[in-house]
């Protein structure tokens, strides 16, 4: 190694160091401190239950006791604002703890929901768990803990069964999203990181997919540092739209830093990659994959099918069933002659 490679290497090391102890904080997706060196500083990053998982459909396993998730109080805003937040990592709403999770073994309180996406507008990925390898355009979640066993989020963050995260996957189309745009219509308010702004409560269930009965479920963790591994995952199976308008404001408007740096970098990508499942399972709520239910067009058309097949089938084996007739006729006749 010559002096000069020595000199970059000892100058990357040093200040991989400064920037490691400027704080906890300064994580990042991308970059010097970004996804693949998280658990140089977290060592939970590096576990062996992380999330985001890829959700492999054909390995899933049913399981019957997965009763429907029930929200609770989410309609309920008490005309109180929630705190809009740009973290420099990702756009926050803190949720008051009247709002909370039923559906699981103990009560969960609803601490704060938060969004994850891309870049590069519809189709190009931003989510973090993936269905079969396919991304959607972005990510929500909502985030709880268990506050039947803990005092607090900090308490249950680092012990067993002690969170609970809502994964909601988001495409992009036509439509405007209505429960949507209560945030993203705010999201020029809070541009640079650390900004917070007050906006009025709405209805937190309107941010949901109609089915939330169909989801797939398993044990993971946080996806950003420190990674804990105590989050009990469910994944709606059911996907939300937003339009392609509203991707693009979130896409675009929020910065990850703060107003007095100089250099302004978008908030893009804030999306972890998918972990190894390891010895994991993922359990799925429902028996059959209902996106291969038969709507009624369907249902008339399999009748009319089958019922044009039956009688077809019923003019084949007549004429079979004559041919070979005539033919034995045919033999018999000519039996006769001999
Ligand atoms: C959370 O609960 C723990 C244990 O009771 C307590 O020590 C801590 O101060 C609480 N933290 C907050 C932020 O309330
Ligand atoms: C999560 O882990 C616990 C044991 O720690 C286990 O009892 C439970 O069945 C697991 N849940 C899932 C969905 O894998």
């Amino acid at each position: 190694m010559d002096c000069w490679s020595l000199f970059i290497l000892l100058f990357f090391i040093c200040f991989k160091w400064i920037a490691a102890q400027e704080g906890e904080l300064r994580w990042t997706y991308t970059g010097l401190l970004g996804q693949s060196e998280w658990s140089e500083h977290f060592p939970d990053c590096g576990g062996s239950s992380q999330s985001p998982v890829d959700v492999v459909t054909s390995l899933t396993k049913y399981d019957p006791t997965l009763t429907p998730m029930t929200p609770l109080g989410y309609s309920q805003h008490n005309h109180q604002p929630f705190t809009l937040l740009n973290s420099g990592h990702t756009v926050t709403v803190t949720l008051p703890e009247w709002m909370g999770l039923g559906g699981l073994p103990w009560l969960f309180t609803a601490v704060q929901l938060h969004l994850h996406w891309g870049s590069g507008g519809p189709s190009h990925g931003g989510s973090e768990h993936s269905i079969d390898g396919l991304s959607s355009e972005a990510e929500l979640h909502i985030v709880h803990y268990n506050s039947e066993l803990f005092p607090n989020i900090s308490a249950a963050m680092r012990q067993k069964n002690g969170l609970a995260v809502l994964g909601i996957l988001i495409e992009a189309g036509d439509e405007t999203n209505p429960g949507f745009n209560n945030i993203i219509r705010y999201l020029s308010r809070i541009r640079h990181a650390e900004q917070k702004v007050l906006i009025p409560g709405f209805d937190v269930s309107s941010l949901l997919p109609k089915d939330l009965g169909r989801y797939y479920r398993y044990n993971g963790s946080l996806t950003t540092p420190p990674c804990f591994q105590e989050v009990t995952w469910t994944v709606f199976y059911e996907k939300v739209q937003i339009s392609k308008a509203q991707l693009f404001k979130l896409e675009t408007i929020l910065y990850s830093s703060k107003s007095e740096e100089m250099d302004r970098m978008l908030l893009q990508n804030n999306y972890r990659i998918t972990q190894p499942l390891n010895h994991r399972v993922i359990y799925k709520s429902f028996s059959a994959d209902p996106g291969k239910d038969f709507s009624p067009g369907e249902v008339t058309a399999i009748v009319v099918g089958v019922m044009c097949g039956c009688v077809g089938l019923a003019v084949v084996i007549r004429f079979i069933t004559k041919t070979i007739r005539e033919n034995s006729v045919g033999k018999s006749n000519s039996k006769n002659k001999t």
